[in-house]
């Protein structure tokens, strides 16, 4: 019998493609062969940074790639999202057919299955034309992917679009809750996507997110990177609409299992690691840093860079500072002299790093996030408070998840301010309330990690999605 064969594709961002690597490599392990395609943008981008052997895989591990639609460029740059969306959605199926094809007369066993990034609509229209099973991964939250979801109930209720720009400053967000959506706790729709916060009924993503959440019910499964521990609620409500929803998180524990060093080494970091940050954590207390990234998308003015940059100062604490390079809008990072001065020898500041290791140092003792849920999971497997600054599209419901029904965060809200910053770090690196969440931490940590250690829900429901859906159909 030939073996099974596994498209994956991922959605083609940073936090898209790291999860559905991960959950490559598992189904690897589980003795799938496995078709990971990137979009050539990503595919040239990582034989650049990474170089050739980031993409040459394994004999039975093969990287491959399709366009995007959108014109070349070798830019090493978070591409423009909106665009990158509707062009998918515009030309992602013909070279995606003509790649399944192709594999089918390339001498490998024959497509059997398709993984999807939940973003990939076109991937479930080339499913049934060839009539394979399609598992559709939504990278996010359980709960930022059922907001979304969501959106529609808005639009039946009228609440979307806004009906006048006012409303997102006015205190109407806050004060508008969503009591009506099943599974949902402590909802207002200032924690729904921010896609929302509009009033032109054609925005792009929320058309967007409206499509690939209706067509979540035309999947053989819905997959997400969550467990049941932390999302029961919204897991059980989303099973009342989708035949079969599967949590299978966190992946980047699950893939720590791994047992082959040459598949555990594949990476997909779009930006070049700088380690130096690690052996300066080494010479670090337990608990004493403070973690600061903001992921692979979201950008800051210079002014916002400053009030971080000087809240950080004022705040006294030792801290890690993730600056990417593209994370400042139209300009590059520079941080003034004087702020330099103030925090040498208590903080490091780095382009981008092995994110996963720096979480798990043990002198880390915070974590300033943008909320992404790469990020939220990593962060909540290490049992670290969080300081949060949602910054797009589902991040907002995450925080609020962090902040209330977790309780293992807080949030800067409204205008970011030095001051601000400078006592939300103190109190969570020093203070009685951040000792309270650390702890609150800790017990999420321990359930997330019970979860995807054999026999834990996670791994059981990975067992499940290989035996029962992939290899049955
Ligand atoms: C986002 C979010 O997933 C999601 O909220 C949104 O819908 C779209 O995409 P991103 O903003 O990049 O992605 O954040 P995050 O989800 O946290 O993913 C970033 C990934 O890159 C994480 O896996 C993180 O470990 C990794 N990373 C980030 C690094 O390895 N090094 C870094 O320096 C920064």
């Amino acid at each position: 019998m030939q073996r099974p064969h596994a498209v994956v594709i991922p959605y083609p961002a940073q936090g898209h493609l790291n999860p559905l690597l991960k959950l490559a490599k598992l189904l690897h392990s589980r003795g799938f062969f496995v078709t990971f395609v990137n979009s050539e943008f990503n595919h040239n981008r990582l034989l650049r940074t990474r170089g050739p052997a980031s993409v040459a895989g394994l004999p039975d591990f093969q990287f491959t790639s399709i366009p995007d639609g959108l014109p070349p460029s070798d830019k090493d740059a978070t591409q423009d999202i909106a665009e990158l969306c509707e062009s998918l959605l515009k030309n992602g199926l013909p070279p995606f057919l003509d790649l399944v094809d192709t594999l089918n007369n390339a001498g490998c066993p024959r497509v059997t299955c398709i993984v999807s990034d939940g973003h990939m609509s076109f991937t479930l229209d080339a499913a049934d034309r060839l009539g394979l099973p399609a598992i559709y991964f939504f990278t996010t939250s359980a709960c930022g992917f059922w907001a979304h979801s969501h959106v529609r109930g808005l639009i039946e209720r009228g609440i979307f679009p806004l009906k006048d720009e006012c409303q997102i400053s006015n205190g109407y967000l806050e004060a508008t809750e969503i009591d009506w959506v099943p599974g949902f706790r402590n909802m207002r729709l200032r924690d729904f996507t921010s896609f929302v916060r509009t009033t032109d009924p054609d925005n792009v993503m929320i058309n967007y997110n409206l499509i690939q959440t209706k067509n979540a019910a035309r999947a053989t499964a819905v997959i997400l990177n969550t467990c049941e521990e932390l999302e029961k609620e919204v897991l059980d409500a989303q099973r009342q609409r989708f035949e079969k929803v599967l949590s299978i998180g966190p992946l980047h524990l699950l893939e720590r299992a791994i047992e082959d060093p040459q598949l555990q080494a594949i990476g997909s970091s779009l930006w070049k690691e700088d380690d130096a940050c690690l052996p300066w954590l080494d010479q670090r207390a337990p608990r004493s840093v403070l973690y600061v990234n903001f992921g692979s998308i979201t950008v800051v003015s210079t002014a916002q860079l400053l009030e971080f940059a000087w809240g950080l100062a004022g705040s006294g604490s030792h801290f890690l500072w993730v600056i990417r390079p593209d994370l400042v809008i139209g300009e590059s990072a520079v941080l003034p002299r004087d702020f330099l001065q103030e925090v040498a020898g208590r903080a490091v500041m780095v382009g981008w790093c092995a994110q996963e290791r720096a979480l798990a140092h043990p002198a880390l003792g915070g974590f300033l996030t943008h909320c992404g849920w790469n990020s939220t999971i990593e962060g909540l497997a290490e049992g670290l408070p969080m300081i949060c600054w949602p910054f797009f599209a589902e991040q907002q419901t995450n925080c609020r998840y962090l902040c209330r029904n977790w309780e293992v965060g807080v949030e800067i809200e409204g205008a970011v301010r030095r001051e601000r910053v400078a006592e939300l770090v103190r109190e969570l690196m020093e203070g009685e309330k951040g000792n309270e969440m650390r702890l609150r931490a800790e017990e999420w940590r321990d359930k997330i990690r019970a979860a995807a250690q054999p026999g834990g829900s996670s791994c059981l429901n990975l067992d499940l999605l290989v035996n029962e859906i992939l290899l049955k159909k």
